[in-house]
């Protein structure tokens, strides 16, 4: 008897229609059959089936059965077919009738004993069903991220014989409840304060000014200065996100299989750090069906790029694309794969190979040669991605041992809200813009100048010998200086301040 029961793929950020065919009581040999481009966690289900049917007291497949996951032109990953595979079985095998079948969406991965466990790609999952007007069954980990999407009946089942007995009417279950930011959240209580990072007052102003303008900021610093402490701590002041970037941000996580088994929904914006040695493909995202990678993680956060020197120069070229569009589009076979990422950038390195060029208390053991190969590593085109680029200099020894506890993230994040909504009334038609992302003629439009800062601008770039690509940088910078302290015109202190923050280029 064939049984059919509606499940998800995961492509991308988003679930497709997957239908689970179970026909069982076929001629031929005993034999158990998954087609369908089914991957090879697929291809192992059966031995978790057969064992959770056993424990939960169903019978196992006397005849030959086919389980066909349709359309096959779709590749399919996971575990996800577990649950709604054992329920076609049993349907298939006449042990029991399921008559509201069709009114779900179902996916769980299965244990041997019966239990069901969490996948990834809950939320995408409840999304779908909102959209197909269908009821989801899912594991009570992926349940609780997919209660997030209102307007839809979502069932979380613990195990095999709970998820039988539902369907079949013998128990009622109720919906879990919607959830949302308000009822769930205290935003920012799980962030590191910058109120613990002492002196440093340039670096915090240009991280300041960096966040306000959704300009990527490079640290350049000798061990020790704070650099990587100070990174940490940037979600902290950024704007609290909205529903919907939550929304977006989670369901990159949760494609990531990030949400699975006790893994925490990020509440706040995302900061991630990934290690130099990581791969173009874990950063960019990749594999055979396509994950993110920690650019689309990152999305709507911080991507920390520590010691950038030292990741591989082909991985950062590969960013400089994805970071100008926001999204990295993947391409396979099958066709094209688009993942969001929206991300402030932030890299942090030492001067030179030792790290102490330019410390006043140590001295450098470089050779110009070495720190000239060390900055090659680096190419221009990258280094222009970052609008601030700052030398970091050690800690003040005074300020370290003072007991005063600096400004606190919240009242930062409250000026950088301000100059956020400056941005807002300015881009009107552009959703989240800030003047990191204006085109050059919207800085034409924009960063007008009057003879006095024209003139100051003009003469930095000569005597300075600023490159000519820096030009719109220092603009879209000033403009957020200015931004910052409520001014509708940019002025000679706020170009100033802005063409310190070419510390590259003035090297
Ligand atoms: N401004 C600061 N205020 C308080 N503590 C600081 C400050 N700067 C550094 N520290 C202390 O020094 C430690 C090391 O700092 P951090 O790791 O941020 O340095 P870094 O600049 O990233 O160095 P490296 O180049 O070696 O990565 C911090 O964990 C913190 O305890
Ligand atoms: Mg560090």
């Amino acid at each position: 008897m064939l049984s059919i029961v509606q499940s998800c793929a995961l492509r991308g950020i988003d679930a497709v229609d997957i239908a689970v065919e179970v026909n069982s009581g076929e001629r031929g040999d005993l034999k158990f059959v998954i087609v369908g481009l089914p991957d090879a966690a697929i291809k192992e289900s059966y031995d978790r089936i057969f064992s959770a049917l056993l424990n939960g007291g169903y019978a196992i497949p006397r005849t030959r059965t086919t389980v066909n996951l349709a359309p096959s032109c779709i590749r399919k990953e996971g575990s996800f077919y577990d649950l709604p595979i054992a329920i076609g079985v049993i349907q298939s095998t006449g042990q029991c009738f399921f008559e509201n079948l069709g009114d779900f969406i179902v996916a769980g991965e299965l244990g041997l004993s019966g239990k069901i466990r969490g996948i990834k790609g809950g939320l995408a999952f409840a999304i779908q069903a909102k959209k197909e007007r269908k009821k989801l069954l899912l594991p009570p980990e992926s349940a609780d991220e997919a209660a997030f999407v209102d307007g839809v009946e979502i069932f979380a089942v613990e195990n095999l014989g709970e998820a039988i007995k539902f369907l079949s009417g013998q128990i009622v279950l109720q919906p879990v409840a919607h959830r949302n930011l308000q009822s769930d959240v205290k935003i920012g209580k799980n962030l590191l304060d910058f109120a613990e990072v002492k002196g440093q007052m340039a670096l915090r102003r240009a991280v300041e000014v960096a966040v306000s303008g959704g300009h990527n900021l490079l640290m350049i610093g000798p061990p020790g200065a704070g650099k990587s402490m100070v990174a940490k701590r940037i979600p902290s002041i950024m704007a609290a996100p909205t529903f919907d970037e939550f929304l977006e941000t989670m369901s990159i996580h949760s494609a990531a299989g990030l949400l699975m088994s006790g893994g925490k929904v990020c509440f706040e914006r995302p900061f991630r750090s990934p290690h130099h040695s990581t791969s173009g493909a874990g950063l960019l995202g990749g594999g055979s069906i396509p994950a993110p990678g920690e650019i689309s993680l990152a999305h709507n956060g911080v991507l920390f790029l520590d010691e950038l020197a030292e990741f591989r120069r082909t991985t950062l070229e590969s960013l400089r694309q994805p970071l100008e569009d926001g999204e990295v589009t993947i391409s396979r076979s099958s066709g094209k794969i688009k993942f969001p990422c929206s991300t402030m950038l932030v890299g942090a390195m030492n001067p030179c190979p030792c790290g102490y060029l330019g410390d006043e208390r140590r001295r450098c053991k470089c050779s110009q040669a070495d720190i000239l190969r060390y900055r090659a590593k680096i190419s221009g085109p990258m280094v222009d991605r970052f609008d601030i680029q700052m030398y970091v200099p050690a800690v003040a020894i005074e300020a370290m041992r003072s007991k005063n506890m600096s400004e606190a993230s919240a009242e930062i994040r409250s000026r950088v809200e301000a100059a956020s909504k400056m941005q807002i009334s300015r881009f009107q038609s552009v959703k989240n813009k800030r003047n990191a992302a204006m085109s050059h003629g919207e800085v034409m439009k924009f960063c007008e100048l009057g003879k006095e800062s024209a003139d100051l601008l003009e003469m930095a770039m000569k005597q300075l010998s600023i490159s000519a690509r820096a030009y719109d940088k220092i603009l879209k910078v000033a403009r957020t200086i200015a931004d910052l302290e409520g001014e509708g015109e940019i002025l000679p202190p706020h170009l100033l301040e802005s063409i310190h923050y070419r510390a590259l280029d003035r090297a």
